[in-house]
């Protein structure tokens, strides 16, 4: 059964979910590159594009694809946006969240300039905000398991994760 990493942008999930792959050896599968992957275009260009719905579409596409694989998934921070993705998360036993304070979050969203996120580039920190208190209900209702990780390295999520879950 996968693990299925979810979380508001910034909350760490790729880097989570890589060191999570190795040390359970598992395949880390990074939902956000599968779909670009499929849309044969960066996610941002993308959204000008085609628009934010027909991303989600795909998310849920591929999100249906890879969870009954047993890797390690890390999903887009909108994930749960989508109600079927909500539904399906929900019915995982094996679903993480994890959980961060808006600052920290805006804080790593701003330092991360490798990773191109189309909503938070169109939306200042208090509209994202708004986002961010929206989906907070999603995540906790779709979440196995929470980990709040303000303070704590990629290595001490990963430890609390395996020290959470049966892997
Ligand atoms: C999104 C988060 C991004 C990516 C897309 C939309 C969102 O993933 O899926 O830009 O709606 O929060 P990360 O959470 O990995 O940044």
């Amino acid at each position: 059964m996968a693990i299925i990493l979810i979380g508001f942008m910034g909350a760490g999930k790729t880097s989570v979910g890589k060191l999570l792959g190795k040390k359970t050896e598992k395949n880390f599968i990074d939902l956000d590159y599968e779909i670009s992957k499929r849309l044969q275009m960066p996610i941002s260009e993308f959204f000008v594009e085609y628009g934010e719905e027909k991303f989600r579409e795909t998310e849920h596409e591929l999100l249906l694809e890879y969870h009954q694989s047993s890797g390690v998934i890390s999903t887009g921070g909108g994930c749960i946006e989508t109600v079927a993705c909500r539904e399906l998360l929900k019915q995982q036993t094996q679903v993480i969240y994890l959980q961060a304070e808006f600052n920290t979050l805006w804080n790593r969203i701003i330092d991360d300039q490798l990773n191109i996120r189309p909503l938070a580039q169109s939306n200042e920190s208090k509209d994202l905000k708004r986002i961010y208190q929206k989906r907070l209900e999603f995540y906790e209702d779709c979440a196995a398991h929470t980990i709040a990780t303000d303070h704590l390295t990629t290595e001490d999520v990963v430890k609390q994760i395996l020290q959470t879950i049966d892997w």
